[in-house]
């Protein structure tokens, strides 16, 4: 009898204890999941009413992901907006979305193919001389690739990097001319892979395969791209031209779920689903770089998300500069910067 008196409190005692256990854990999964779905997932959202009437915005990549959010976003505001990348009756479709939407008939679709060189060169020349204004060029068109180009450079290097080097240094003048009347933004898309690598030419041509290859050496050519803008800041000191960089953070987009080869889309997923947002959060930060004018004074600088951060070490190595300029002139065959 005592026995059974003495099991029967010890189970009541863990019964409570298992409630007690169970409404704990429900109230530690309730407070991280609100956190994640509203500070994760979600972000703010940023608000101005500035209008960008009379501006010009050159958005490479614009048909898709936080570009095109951007394209409409800007359209709305009223500026003059390009959208450029390969697919033109994508982007067609597109721009004819935008007018719908935002009632501004400035908006253009045009083809670039920065894969290849002439593509770049042609479009340029045609940019250069339909549009009288470059008030923001913005390097938005990127992906994380596998393989190499006909030039035997690594695809992403070539995508991320060498053609926007090339796009750049065919427009500067134009921007640099401008300058003198209106400011000019450039702002370059990368992530903050770059903190992890560093590259050698030796990289530019190898291809990049496995698990975490591409996204390596997409890190590699994030880090080339760092090191041209800063080159670019000190060259166009005296220009009121502001070159900058932006990382979005881990954005489902659609080009991710479309282009990307199979092993990087199975990363970049699962990365995305556990602290990722969608395009509309992932483009917030990225309208108020473009929009905010207190942000100018950090030329050459990085903004990861919403903060400006202060560059590692190695990434203002400016030892490493003059080879890349070298390297980056006889790949794209530019006779100077
Ligand atoms: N999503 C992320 O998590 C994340 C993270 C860090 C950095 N970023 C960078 O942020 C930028 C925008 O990302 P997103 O995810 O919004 O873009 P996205 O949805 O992947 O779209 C990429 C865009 O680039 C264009 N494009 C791709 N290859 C091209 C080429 N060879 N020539 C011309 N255009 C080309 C595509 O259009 P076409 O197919 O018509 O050419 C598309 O408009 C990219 O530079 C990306 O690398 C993204």
């Amino acid at each position: 009898m005592r026995f059974n008196v003495f099991k029967f409190a010890l189970k009541g005692y863990f019964m409570q204890k298992m409630w007690f256990n169970l409404l704990v854990s429900a109230a530690i999964a309730a407070v991280v999941g609100y956190y994640w779905l509203n500070y994760v997932k979600k972000g703010p959202i940023y608000e101005s009413d500035k209008k960008l009437n009379g501006k010009t915005v050159l958005i490479t990549g614009g048909n898709c992901g936080m570009g095109r959010l951007l394209a409409m976003d800007l359209a709305k505001r009223g500026a003059r907006v390009v959208i450029a990348s390969r697919n033109l009756e994508k982007s067609n479709k597109v721009k004819d979305e935008i007018i719908k939407e935002s009632g501004n008939r400035e908006v253009r679709a045009m083809q670039v193919d920065l894969e290849d060189f002439d593509s770049v060169r042609k479009f340029a020349k045609e940019f250069d001389e339909s549009e009288k204004y470059l008030d923001y060029l913005l390097n938005n068109a990127g992906m994380v690739l596998e393989g190499m180009t006909k030039y035997g450079i690594n695809r992403i290097f070539v995508v991320n990097y060498f053609s926007r080097f090339l796009l750049t240094n065919l427009l500067l003048d134009k921007m640099k001319k401008q300058s003198a009347e209106r400011p000019v933004r450039i702002i370059n898309l990368i992530s903050d892979m770059y903190k992890y690598v560093d590259f050698d030419e030796s990289d530019m041509t190898r291809d990049s395969s496995g698990f975490m290859g591409p996204f390596i050496m997409y890190g590699k050519a994030d880090l080339a791209d760092v090191r041209f803008l800063q080159n670019l800041t000190r060259k166009l000191k005296g220009y009121d031209v502001t070159a900058q960089l932006f990382n979005p953070g881990y954005i489902m987009s659609e080009g991710l779920s479309t282009y990307y080869s199979f092993r990087a889309r199975m990363l970049s997923h699962v990365l995305i689903f556990l602290m990722g947002q969608d395009a509309y959060h992932g483009y917030q930060p990225y309208l108020k770089l473009v929009l905010d004018d207190s942000l100018v004074k950090h030329k050459g600088g990085f903004f990861n998300t919403w903060t400006h951060e202060e560059w590692l070490p190695h990434a203002t190595k400016e030892s490493a500069w003059e080879p890349l300029m070298r390297k980056s002139l006889e790949v794209t065959g530019l006779s100077s910067t």
